[in-house]
């Protein structure tokens, strides 16, 4: 979490700065700030709230100066304050350190500068940063570099997870970078260079990225980018081409960019097919290229990820088993790892994740490839740190994510898990021809109905309005529908701050159904024709209990039972859950604003988790 940009130029540095926060505040909004090197001394403004609170500061104006670094800050260590926010400096002002990570052993190396009389301002874990290379700065760094050695000597010290910006006014040619286990780009323009947290915060600025490794240090200059490695030894780094579009990335006439997303999962979809196949013709996964003797040694597969990105793996799960008869475990990474998973190397480990940066799943992954498994990687985010540790990645290429609520990203995954599924008993041969060819060609119809769904939004709408107010609503269903209505839950927790419980139609009546009572919403989710009398039967349940109820489906049902209904395009019950998720987006999206809510930001949330 936390966003962190940095700019050294010919232009003044502020505005790039601000921007780029503004681009990043997804990651983390609770405080703001920036350095910026004026003449001979650093310069911070900084202040809790917004980074539209930093144009209020007085002076920021006035900032001049063409290097300097910023942040917006997620709380994890001090709450959010203008003492808490970074950048931060060391007590000689000589250092700002920007920072977004978390500093396991800082209380250790608090007390070791405490001794030596160092001050501390904040409750910051960051702020042993600037003054451990003040203290290595005045003690025993010899030789070339002196900055950079000491960079390197208080990172040496550190323990945790970290993306570091750093200037000093003793070097005000340069800004020094380093990150291990979190987010860090370095964008390359001419006559000016950048870092940042991802691509979209500067990419109204440069196409050409350097995606540094953990460990690796970096320093920039106005005309240069030069890597070392952990030891300091200069290497150098190949440039990646960027090929999104800067307008990907705005919104695009939308109020929100949730709701630009929820409208972008059509071409999203498209996106993720791609090339992936054709009607009649094999799927083509050329980044996998698995054999045959490959899957078949494989005796078990483990999905692994975080929130939607692991509702989406729930549905993954069924398509897999379904067609390829592999047995699938589901986890939350936070979860996996810490439970001694039975792994080997005949296991296949598939982690997703839309950011890529997720420290839990990150952290999973580290621990499936220790024990010997295959790992692979789904995300978003081309060059993200899962990609970079997983055996084999595979991309959604859904766009940019920027709405803390994830809704294309999810949607995509489904996708692609659909097809790699497919490719999978392709390469098997465990599931008939005539039966692969249908899920494609459903596939293939998937972006016609999502916008048909899109085109339609009335209703859903109407009934946000009804129930804006509610304090509770449970989202049920069977099967794949039940793992909508998980996401569908999760969605309306998020940005609407409505409490919901999401739970398998069946599983009621062991215990939930004590808490339905007159007038609470339920939602059921109904789209797999073998489950329909059963689900119906549960929803009864709660109609006789007094729960007024909203149905999402694509059956034909009796619908004088119900308060709403909502009619859905059909599709297979293996893919219903990319156009049921829908109407819940949707729903979880207008009760957010006729509350009047920052939907793009909820509280207490950032749009990459990158802290365990
Ligand atoms: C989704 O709306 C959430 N904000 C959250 O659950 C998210 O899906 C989760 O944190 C995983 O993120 P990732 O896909 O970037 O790993």
């Amino acid at each position: 979490m936390c966003g962190i940009v940095g700019y050294i130029g010919d232009k003044k540095a502020t505005p790039i700065l601000i921007n780029g926060l503004l681009s990043l505040e997804y990651r983390g909004y609770d405080s703001a700030g920036i350095a910026v090197l004026d003449k001979d001394k650093i310069v911070v403004r900084k202040d809790k709230g917004r980074v539209n609170n930093l144009y209020d500061l007085v002076g920021i104006n006035d900032l001049t100066g063409t290097v300097g670094i910023a942040h917006t800050r997620w709380a994890t260590h001090g709450k959010p304050s203008k003492e808490n926010a970074h950048p931060h400096m060391d007590n000689s002002s000589t250092f700002a350190v920007v920072h977004n990570g978390i500093i396991e052993n800082y209380t250790e190396i608090r007390s070791f500068l405490e001794n030596k009389g160092y001050k501390f301002l904040s409750q910051t874990d960051t702020e042993v940063i600037p003054n451990l290379i003040h203290y290595y700065s005045e003690n025993g760094i010899q030789g070339e570099n002196p900055f950079l050695r000491a960079v390197k000597s208080a990172v040496d010290d550190l323990k945790g997870s970290y993306a570091i910006g750093v200037i000093s006014n003793k070097y005000p040619d340069r800004l020094i970078a380093v990150r291990k286990d979190s987010p860090l780009v370095i964008g390359k323009g001419i006559g000016e260079n950048f870092i940042a947290s991802d691509i979209p915060a500067i990419l109204p600025y440069t196409r050409e990225f350097y995606l540094p490794d953990d460990n690796e240090f970096v320093e920039i200059y106005e005309n240069k980018v030069q890597f070392y490695d952990s030891s300091l030894v200069e290497h150098s780094k190949a440039i990646k081409n960027i090929e999104w579009d800067a307008c990907a990335a705005e919104k695009d006439g939308f109020e929100d960019y949730m709701l630009k997303e929820i409208y972008e999962q059509s071409s999203a979809i498209r996106e993720t097919i791609g090339s992936r196949f054709r009607l009649g013709e094999k799927c083509d996964f050329d980044d996998l290229n698995f054999s045959k003797e490959f899957l078949s040694s494989i005796n078990k597969i483990y999905i692994v990820a975080c929130g939607t990105a692991m509702h989406a793996g729930l549905t993954g799960k069924t398509i897999i088993e379904k067609l390829c008869k592999i047995p699938v475990t589901v986890d939350i990474a936070s979860e996996f790892r810490y439970r001694d998973p039975i792994i080997d190397k005949n296991t296949l480990c598939i982690f997703i994740s839309q950011s890529g940066e997720t420290a839990d799943t990150i952290a999973a992954l580290k621990l499936s490839k220790e024990k010997g498994a295959t790992t692979l990687a789904i995300s978003n985010v081309i060059g993200s740190s899962i990609t970079r540790e997983a055996n084999y990645t595979i991309y959604t290429h859904a766009g940019p994510e920027i709405a803390v609520a994830s809704t294309k990203a999810y949607s995509s995954q489904v996708v692609l898990l659909a097809i790699l599924a497919i490719y999978f008993a392709e390469v098997l041969d465990s599931t008939s021809n005539e039966v692969l060819e249908n899920l494609k060609s459903e596939i293939l119809d998937l972006p016609v109905k999502i916008s048909n769904i899109l085109d339609n939004t009335e209703e859903i709408k109407a009934f946000a309005k009804k129930v804006y107010t509610e304090k509770d609503m449970f989202f049920l269903g069977r099967g794949t529908d039940y793992n909508v209505a998980l996401e569908g839950s999760l969605k309306l927790k998020e940005i609407s701050y409505i409490h919901s419980e999401a739970y398998a139609a069946g599983e009621l009546k062991h215990g939930p159904i004590a808490l339905i009572e007159n007038n609470v919403t339920v939602i059921g989710i109904i789209t797999d024709p073998k489950l329909i009398e059963k689900s119906l039967s549960n929803i009864q349940e709660v109609i006789t209990r007094g729960a007024k109820t909203l149905i999402i489906t694509n059956q034909i049902i009796p619908s004088d039972h119900f308060n709403y209904v909502i009619n859905i395009p059909n599709t297979s019950a293996l893919l219903s859950p990319i156009l049921s998720v829908i109407p819940l987006q949707l729903l979880s999206y207008y009760i957010s604003k006729n509350k009047g809510l920052d939907v793009d930001k909820p509280r207490n949330l950032a749009k990459s988790v990158t802290v365990e």
